[in-house]
């Protein structure tokens, strides 16, 4: 995993999950956990075009984890999401499926952005890299 993952609150409503420069273009996603009244539900972040773009782990056929090994999402492309349990592939620029069991669904997006040295999302609590 690259980087360093970081716990807590950066401002209002915006928890930071990794230093942005530990996120490669198209590289291994950051893995974190966003606690609700339920429970912790898995989740990931991706840089895309330059972008970071944060999702649910849970794929939209099964809700089980997508990546490969931990932190492996895209395809040698680059360009996909690969589900590692069925195949289901999901355009990372969206994450809308555009293959395999789940065509016309999508991954549940987490509000996310670049701030300063940080990625932080848009969540209640958030803990680190797992
Ligand atoms: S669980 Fe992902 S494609 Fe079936």
């Amino acid at each position: 995993m690259p980087g360093d993952a970081v716990t807590g609150a950066a401002s209002e409503g915006w928890a930071r999950v990794c230093a942005a420069g530990s996120l490669a273009e198209r590289g291994d996603g950051v893995r974190f956990d966003i606690a609700t009244r339920g429970g912790t539900i898995p989740a990931f972040v991706l840089r895309i075009d330059g972008r970071p773009m944060a999702w649910l782990n849970q794929c939209a056929h099964v809700p089980v984890e997508l990546d490969w090994t931990p932190g492996r999402f895209l395809d040698d492309t680059g360009t996909v999401i690969v589900c590692a349990t069925h195949g289901a592939v999901y355009d990372a620029s969206d994450g809308s499926c555009v293959g395999g069991p789940c065509r016309g669904k999508s991954l549940q997006a987490v509000p996310c952005r670049e701030a300063g040295e940080w990625i932080e999302v848009q969540a209640t609590v958030v803990k680190g890299e797992r």
